[in-house]
């Protein structure tokens, strides 16, 4: 059996979704913090089972009897360790054959914040003794686009990034790419660095989205203290703003660029294009 946990997420939907191609509705466990959000995956015929990270008494129930798991990473942004740990132990006492873990790009050397948990998280796996995949994801494109409507309306983008280059991809070419390595035999001892065929700059995107709405974008840098400020500005918490002004300025030492190719090569096809996903968020 095959289990994903934060399976009612945007990416955990899209790996059941890519599991379903080849694998039986039956032997999928969506394991979730809330079921009733499943419920269109009961209707699928995929196993719904209550996993709360934070409630390790759901954790070996919602476990018993699976082969391959995928734990996708917590989204809280510091305080996801124990977290972890409580579904690497059940993982273990459940007898699971091997864990996929959704890291960061460049976990082990990355100089961003963000990496520190995924870093702890992949030394926990390992000491586990549990046969594992670390899947270390790159930048989901999604996120830039998240301020496309801020952007449109005000001429432009805003960052910490300077020049740094992004090799964000699709959430699907991810999803995929967690699918694959559940879904096959192969994996196991392995870390893939996951990332897009093609990196861009965030100037690089302002100019596309000018060219493809018509309107002009710019890419305004700003100092990290005045991203961080623009991001609580628009509503988000002091932490997860400091965290993402953090990684921007990472960006620019690197840290979410990568050109090994691995990404493309694991799902079997190019990475999803960034003109196509602005093309998408622009079509709403
Ligand atoms: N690479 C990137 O650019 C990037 C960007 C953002 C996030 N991430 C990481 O990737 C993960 C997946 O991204 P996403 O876009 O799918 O995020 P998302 O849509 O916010 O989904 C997160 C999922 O985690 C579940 N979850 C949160 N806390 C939980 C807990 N205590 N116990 C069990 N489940 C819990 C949520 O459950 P509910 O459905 O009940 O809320 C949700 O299903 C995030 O959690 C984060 O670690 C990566």
């Amino acid at each position: 059996m095959y289990a994903v946990t934060g399976a009612t997420g945007q990416l955990g939907r899209l790996v059941i979704e890519a599991l379903l191609k080849t694998i039986p509705a039956d032997r999928i466990v969506a394991a979730v913090r809330n079921p009733a959000k499943a419920s269109d995956l009961a209707e699928r015929g995929v196993i719904i089972r209550e996993a709360d990270y934070g409630r390790p008494d759901t954790l070996a129930p919602a476990l018993a009897g699976v082969d391959k798991l995928l734990l996708i990473s917590s989204t809280e942004v510091s305080g996801r360790l124990p977290r972890h740990r409580a579904v690497i132990d059940a993982a273990r006492r459940a007898g699971v054959l091997l864990i996929a873990y959704t890291s960061m790009l460049h976990a082990d050397t990355s100089p961003a914040t963000l990496a520190i948990e995924h870093r702890q998280t992949e030394q926990l796996i390992a000491a586990s003794g549990l046969p594992a995949v670390i899947l270390r994801n790159g930048w989901y494109t999604e996120n830039h686009l998240l301020a496309l409507p801020a952007a449109l309306e005000h001429g432009a983008f805003v960052g910490a990034a300077k020049d740094g280059r992004f090799s964000s991809a699709a959430r699907m070419d991810y999803a995929e790419a967690a699918a694959v390595v559940l879904a096959n035999d192969g994996h196991a001892g392995t870390t893939y660095e996951l990332a897009a065929d093609r990196a861009f700059t965030l100037a690089e995107l302002a100019a596309e989205v000018s060219r493809q709405s018509g309107k002009t974008v710019v890419y305004n840098d700003l100092s990290e203290a005045a991203f961080r400020d623009v991001l609580t500005g628009a509503g988000l918490p002091a932490d997860l703003a400091a965290v993402l002004a953090d990684a921007d300025a990472a960006a620019l030492r690197g840290a979410l660029f990568d050109d090994g190719g691995t990404l493309g090569r694991l799902i079997g096809r190019p990475t999803t294009p960034m003109d196509h996903l602005v093309a998408a968020a622009l079509r709403g």
